[in-house]
């Protein structure tokens, strides 16, 4: 096995539907990837298995008690608790984490295990984060009733990466943000639809032409939307001689080189 998810939760069916779709299945049923889905509750001491509690120094809301969450990663995890932050990631999916991304998707599909923690209500008591959690991952500024989404999105960005998982293996490198730049744009047949034709280009059948396009398309694309991204992205001389072409670097980073 590749890679391993075990991803703790308070709401384990909300994970039935995507690990049985497409790209995702198809990487359990080859063994690239495992991912286990784990009720916290099942974890929690008690005759009522209280997973929750109200917050110390008042106010709204239900706060994730510490020993379910703890109990479940122990358990989970068996000796491999002692491997965190060297092969074994514990992550806790939060909106005050670092934010998720193409490079961090990369970083976390270096793992042997990655252990996700879904939150829920106000949040997860902070001694998880303090005591168990190697890694804090937020998906966007914005905030979700739970981790179970966000866990859903992490699995699937790695997951991606793992080579063996997609049918063409060069596929993630052309894929937007892989290279710093977003990707060109994408045709399929019909040549032509309501009007709109194919780009000469793609039809010509001279591979350097259509390279040359989709590279251009793609700085263009980038200028337009995500000129940020430029800035880190892995510019030939070419390219920055086309995008100065387009207007770039009429301000600031002129050179794209900071
Ligand atoms: C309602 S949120 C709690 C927000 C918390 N009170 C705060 O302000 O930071 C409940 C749970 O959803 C998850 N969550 C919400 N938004 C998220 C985001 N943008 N990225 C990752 N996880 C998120 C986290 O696991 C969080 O513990």
């Amino acid at each position: 096995m590749r890679l391993e998810f075990d991803i703790l939760t308070l709401f384990p069916n909300m994970f039935q539907g995507p690990l049985q779709e497409s790209i995702l299945k198809r990487a359990m049923e080859a063994g690239i990837v495992a991912v286990r889905v784990h009720n916290i509750r099942d974890y929690a001491p008690g005759k009522h298995r209280q997973t929750d509690d109200t917050p110390y120094g008042g106010g709204g809301g239900m706060v994730m008690k510490p020993e379910p969450i703890w109990n479940a990663a122990e358990a989970v995890l068996g000796e491999d608790i002692a491997r965190r932050g060297q092969d074994v990631a514990v992550v806790l999916m939060s909106p005050q984490g670092r934010l998720f991304s193409h490079a961090v998707a990369r970083e976390l599909a270096r793992y042997r295990r990655i252990v996700l923690i879904c939150g829920r209500y106000e949040g997860v008591d902070e001694r998880i984060r303090e005591l168990l959690a190697t890694d804090e991952i937020s998906i966007g500024d914005y905030v979700l009733s739970g981790g179970e989404l966000p866990a859903m999105v992490v699995v699937e960005a790695v997951t991606r990466l793992l080579p063996g998982v997609l049918g063409d293996p060069g596929a993630t490198f052309e894929d937007s943000h892989a290279e710093g730049l977003l990707e060109y744009p994408q045709y399929t047949r019909p040549a032509e639809f309501r009007g709109l034709k194919v780009p000469e280009e793609l039809l010509s059948g001279n591979h350097a032409e259509v390279v040359r396009w989709r590279r251009e398309q793609s700085l263009r694309r980038t200028l337009e939307r995500r000129p940020d991204l430029l800035k880190k992205a892995n510019l030939t001389a070419a390219d920055r001689e086309f995008l100065r072409r387009l207007g770039w670097g009429e301000g600031e980073d002129a050179d794209g080189q900071d």
